[in-house]
């Protein structure tokens, strides 16, 4: 099979990762560009994986450039749609860290697109290749679980990074963001009804009047009558938390271990263990294989990946109510806010 030519764009934290799996963990794929509005960036990213690649500062000339098989998105959020689109209407499969778009109308425009040009399309949910929350999908809809009642998913940032930096609804638009996809991955089927958030800041209270919230609980209500809560903080002092937990009729699944080993220490303090601090350590396997999993969807020309533009449609979803509860302290109808967001935009 040929060599597939990746392109990448965004050379920060997460795309430094990308970029050296694209480069040596994956068979068949090559890191063949980077663009990033800093070249230096981009540099750093190579230099520091020991490998060349063309540089570019304008996502849209790497997206042109005709050796440039597929695109992963690892840019800020707010920029990722724009490029998206670009990368269908040339043709090029596209991977997309999360979230692939802020707003419905991003959304709209990416559906389109998609819809004109089938190519794969895959979003950054990473839960979904995380070993532990597979296998509890599939018990799920063996029907091992029973009737799912109760859903619990959490994110924990080991520590509040650049809050003065952070956009407005980071919170819901990047982080619960994933909760929202996991609550749906384990409640396969249903679709969500009402949203009802809060949200605070906790953390660093004297940002709230610039727009920051570091800790919120969102509940959810499903059409099959189960009942839903994420919460997420930003900044938990023992470690990067990610966990989830599915209650039905017949049992319970718990999700996430956040021991960095199973060594267990015991003393005249009493017993201990070491807890992981990062993300990329956390689900370091689940991030690599989302990736192989695009790989070989392009390779097999499979238009749906996995991971595809609907499951990023309704995180989004949960997100805009999440914002729109927040905003007016009242439970949202999952239908109205995408109504009531569509009205907005045509203004
Ligand atoms: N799946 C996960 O668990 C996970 C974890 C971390 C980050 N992410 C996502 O990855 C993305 C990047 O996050 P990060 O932590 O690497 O951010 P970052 O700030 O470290 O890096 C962003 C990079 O993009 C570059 N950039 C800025 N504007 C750009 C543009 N218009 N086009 C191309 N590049 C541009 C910046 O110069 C920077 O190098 C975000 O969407 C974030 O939500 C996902």
């Amino acid at each position: 099979m040929k060599t597939l030519n990746i392109g990448l764009i965004g050379a920060g934290r997460m795309g430094a990762f990308h970029g050296q799996t694209i480069a040596q963990r994956i068979p068949g794929a090559k890191l063949y560009a980077i663009a990033d509005p800093f070249p230096q960036s981009a540099e750093n990213v190579l230099q520091h994986i020991g490998e060349e690649a063309k540089i570019y500062t304008n996502p849209l000339d790497l997206i042109q450039d005709s050796e440039v098989d597929a695109i992963v998105i690892v840019s800020p959020a707010r920029t990722h749609s724009e490029n998206v689109i670009q990368a269908i209407e040339h043709g090029k499969p596209v991977f997309c860290e999360k979230p692939m778009a802020v707003s419905i109308e991003e959304m709209k425009a990416i559906k389109k697109a998609a819809k004109k040009n089938p190519v794969p399309v895959q979003v950054g949910f990473n839960r979904r290749f995380e070993k532990g929350f597979e296998q509890a999908h599939q018990e799920i809809v063996d029907g091992q679980l029973g009737d799912v009642q109760l859903l619990r998913s959490n994110t924990r940032d080991p520590e509040l990074s650049g809050p003065e930096k952070k956009p407005e609804w980071t919170i819901f638009l990047e982080t619960l963001i994933h909760d929202f996809d996991t609550l749906m991955y384990l409640n396969p089927g249903a679709k969500p009804v009402e949203v009802y958030a809060k949200a605070d800041a906790l953390i660093r209270p004297d940002l709230k009047e610039n727009g920051l919230l570091d800790t919120s609980v969102v509940t959810i209500t499903f059409d099959n009558g189960c009942i839903a809560v994420a919460d997420a903080s930003f900044q938990a002092k023992y470690g990067y938390d990610v966990r989830a937990e599915v209650f039905g009729s017949e049992g319970m699944i718990t999700l996430g271990d956040i021991k960095t080993s199973s060594m267990q220490k015991f003393n005249t303090a009493g017993a201990s263990y070491q807890t992981t601090r990062y993300d990329q350590d956390l689900l370091f396997d689940a991030y690599v294989d989302e990736l192989k999993h695009f790989v070989k969807a392009v390779q097999n020309e499979e238009v749906t990946p996995k991971v595809s533009i609907e499951n990023a449609e309704w995180a989004l979803y949960l997100a805009l109510a999440s914002i729109e509860s927040v905003k007016t302290g009242l439970p949202v109808k999952v239908e109205d806010v995408i109504s009531l967001q569509l009205k907005e935009e045509a203004m």
